[in-house]
């Protein structure tokens, strides 16, 4: 059977023995991975049809753009994501001022009531260590300090943008947030151990460092036949198959979304080279994540497809100096206190 690519134009001369006959099948092309749409169905088994022969429907039509096209419409689709919500700016500011006070931050209780309760929540938890538990939020202020205080309205506040469901990434609700806490905390861990002062920005980066997933979930799904093949042929990683049948990565249009939200500039550096800090000289933001992020996928507390295969950089660990017990204490020490959050967050 004859099949061609509708976008490279390629024709290629298909075995029919190697065809499951009866229904209808994509295939990537194997020049510019573009799906092939065939027919085997016996009203449609004469005609080998690329997708846009098969099909003109929007979806389809969405599902034929490819290189720089796709680029730029993921890139556009980056505007539709939510805003990051205002009370994070607001807190970051009240983080960074060290003669802030109460009153910066309680303007954002007298907006948000839901976000106060779960705030309040979260103070009680385990996490936070208190001998006996706080009722107000004035009264968490005085005890945990404003500065723990803000960085809990962040947690609470980054929940809302992540715990949707992922089809794409095969993400459950709530699995995002999870793994992104998970990160946060890990990283903040690491950091201080081996340097203290990124410590607040590891957590900060942390719990957004997977939000190009956000980004990239639609198109995914749109291909998901084409990443599963891309993943059956083996050896390669979620990542790869990213960035092969998209032509990037989620790591890359993080930096657009951290544009988007006005996230300064040195997270956003970190974010994207989560995956592979070696490609980025010493940066120790992007070597905190991604060992975080080794770390909660080794914890089980991955994200969906993307954890399969996935290792830590050699170069990353020596750059921690982080040896096997370190990393064993680290993954206990994640777990427990994700657990613990998570409940607070139910
Ligand atoms: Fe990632
Ligand atoms: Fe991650």
């Amino acid at each position: 059977m004859k099949a061609k690519c509708a976008n490279c134009q390629k024709i290629y001369d298909i075995p029919d023995e190697r065809l499951p006959q009866g229904k209808k099948v994509k295939l990537p092309c194997p020049s510019c991975k573009n799906p092939i749409e065939l027919d085997l169905r016996s009203n449609g088994a004469d005609q080998a049809s690329s997708d846009s022969a098969s099909s003109s429907s929007p979806a389809a039509e969405k599902e034929q753009a490819t290189g720089d096209e796709l680029k730029e419409q993921i890139f556009k689709s980056v505007k539709d994501l939510p805003p990051m919500p205002q009370v994070i700016h607001k807190a970051r500011k009240v983080m960074a001022s060290p003669n802030s006070s109460f009153k910066d931050l309680a303007i954002i209780f007298v907006t948000d009531q839901a976000i106060a309760t779960r705030v309040l929540k979260l103070s009680n938890s385990a996490y936070y260590g208190l001998s006996k538990k706080v009722s107000s939020i004035q009264q968490a202020s005085v005890i945990l300090g404003h500065k723990t205080l803000a960085e809990l309205i962040t947690m609470v506040s980054t929940s809302t943008l992540l715990c949707n469901k992922l089809k794409g990434y095969g993400l459950e609700a709530g699995q995002l947030w999870e793994h992104s806490m998970a990160v946060a905390f890990g990283s903040r861990f690491i950091a201080q151990k081996k340097y203290p002062e990124f410590a607040d920005d590891a957590f900060a980066a942390g719990l957004i460092h997977d939000s190009g997933k956000l980004a990239l979930d639609k198109y995914i799904f749109e291909r998901h036949e084409i990443f599963e093949q891309f993943m059956a042929n083996g050896g390669k990683t979620f990542l790869d198959a990213e960035k092969e049948i998209l032509g990037f990565d989620h790591a890359e249009i993080a930096s657009e979304v951290c544009n988007k939200w006005n996230v300064p500039e040195e997270l956003a550096t970190g974010i994207k080279y989560h995956h592979h800090p070696s490609q980025i000289q010493d940066n120790i933001l992007a070597n905190l994540l991604h060992a975080a992020d080794g770390i909660a996928m080794m914890s089980g507390l991955g994200d969906g497809i993307d954890s399969v295969s996935y290792e830590i950089e050699e170069s990353s660990v020596k750059f921690l100096g982080l040896n096997n017990k370190e990393i064993s204490i680290l993954m206990e020490k994640v777990v427990t206190t994700v657990q613990n959050t998570m409940q607070e967050f139910k």
